[in-house]
């Protein structure tokens, strides 16, 4: 399945992760592309108010890896896990940095640039890109193997 929506502002893009939030499911894996200052973290801060985490969510830059326990378990789900993997360049070092140990039937994933660690990603994942940068309107295509996803999507008004 894949289609493309538009948004015109931040806060939009804000508004379609909080509504991507309210169909994710413990298990989930949301992969996010996009070029430098797209608005992957800015969707995933979406994501994050949506799942009503009392902490806003941060750029994992650092880190690469930011787990969140959830206020209340929810479809499964009881944490969120945020990944930013721009700075890793192999499969073996995603895979030392644990990212295949992440994919658990109480964790909901979200991850900047996968594309390093796609070889130990569930094959039914989602995936989102953002089209654009600076002031320009985003484009926002979300795709998958799993046609289950556009099902999904449209009980949390995606499209
Ligand atoms: N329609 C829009 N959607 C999202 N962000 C927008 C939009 N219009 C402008 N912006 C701006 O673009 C920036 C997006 O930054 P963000 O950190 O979310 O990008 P990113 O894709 O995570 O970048 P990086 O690859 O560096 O992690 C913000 O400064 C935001 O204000
Ligand atoms: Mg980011």
């Amino acid at each position: 399945m894949k289609f493309t929506i538009d948004s015109r502002s931040l806060a939009e893009t804000v508004q379609w992760g909080r509504k991507l939030a309210g169909i994710l499911t413990g298990g989930d894996v949301v992969c996010l592309y996009g070029q430098l200052g797209a608005g992957k973290t800015s969707f995933t801060q979406g994501v994050g108010r949506g799942l009503e985490l009392d902490e806003s969510v941060v750029s994992p830059t650092f880190t690469l890896i930011h787990a969140y326990d959830l206020p209340f378990v929810r479809r499964r789900a009881a944490r969120f896990i945020h990944m930013d993997l721009y700075r890793l360049g192999t499969v073996e070092e995603a895979e030392q940095i644990g990212v295949d140990d992440c994919q658990q039937e109480d964790a909901i994933v979200l991850i900047e640039w996968p594309e390093s660690a796609l070889p130990l990603l569930d094959a039914d994942r989602l995936e989102l890109t953002i089209e654009g940068c600076g002031d320009q309107p985003r484009r926002l295509t979300f795709q998958s193997a799993a046609e289950a996803w556009r099902q999904r999507l449209a009980e949390g008004d995606i499209p």
